[in-house]
């Protein structure tokens, strides 16, 4: 049985019913990680956990240390990273309260920490492969394990990640589905890349908690307070399985 890491965003900053064994900030060479790493139990199965925006939820998508996070999670032993992402979503597939394991990504964020391959003197630069930025085999056992959990998920889509803080304009979100793009979120990259960097399998349970601006017809905030509670159960009871399988 592989190490497991959950990474929680917004929605599951804790995580309901996980046993806490112990709880410890993480400094390493890239800085603090944004949340103490957790280990712990879910109905006996170990697993670890880090909630990617810090306690009580304060830190923006664009302030996140990402390559702390990951590389705290690798440090403590993870081999397979599920990362929970709040989404709005764009294709008309994907209402809100839904969830989907995207198959591919669009990054149009900057500015961030990105790499491990910084080109420190005396290190070897490596351009990783990111053909499949989640890994297919993490995805096919996801996915079974919703089935299990009798969790409709969609095996499909592609997520584009901005740079927020601030929601999308209207046009910005129709430029996005022309470039092929089901769902937006913020948090998705660099996290995806580094876990590849380092050699760490990863997958992405996205939650579907609003319509991308203007595909709606309803207020954004409204959507997300009515639907991330019914999403986030989803992947309660979807991750249960996967412990368990
Ligand atoms: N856009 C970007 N990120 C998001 C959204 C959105 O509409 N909803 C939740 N995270």
């Amino acid at each position: 049985m592989k190490t497991i890491a959950v990474i929680g965003g917004t929605g599951m900053n804790q995580w309901p019913g996980l046993v806490i064994e112990s709880s410890e900030e993480v400094r390493t060479p890239y800085g603090l990680a944004t949340g103490p790493v957790v280990r712990g139990h879910i109905n006996g199965h170990p697993v670890l956990f880090l909630a990617r925006h810090g306690e009580g939820h304060k830190i923006p998508p664009h302030k996140i240390n990402y390559r702390a996070n990951l590389w705290a999670l690798k440090n403590a032993g993870a081999q397979q990273v599920l990362a929970i992402a709040a989404v709005g979503a764009i294709a008309e597939w994907f209402a809100p309260g839904e969830i989907a394991l995207p198959r591919d990504l669009i990054d149009y964020t900057w500015g961030r920490e990105h790499t491990y391959h910084d080109g420190v003197p005396g290190t070897e630069l490596h351009h990783i492969e990111f053909t499949y930025p989640y890994t297919p085999s993490l995805r096919q056992t996801l996915f079974e394990a919703a089935g299990a959990a009798d969790v409709v998920v969609s095996g499909a889509g592609t997520m584009a990640i901005t740079q927020g803080p601030r929601l999308e304009t209207p046009a910005e979100i129709q430029r996005l589905k022309l470039d092929g793009c089901d769902m937006v979120g913020m948090t998705g990259m660099p996290e995806a890349a580094l876990a590849a960097e380092l050699g760490l399998e990863y997958a992405c349970i996205a939650v579907s908690v609003n319509w991308a601006a203007g595909i709606g017809t309803g207020g954004i905030h409204d959507e997300i307070r009515e639907s991330i509670e019914r999403g986030m159960l989803k992947v309660q009871g979807t991750l249960v399985r996967f412990l368990a399988a």
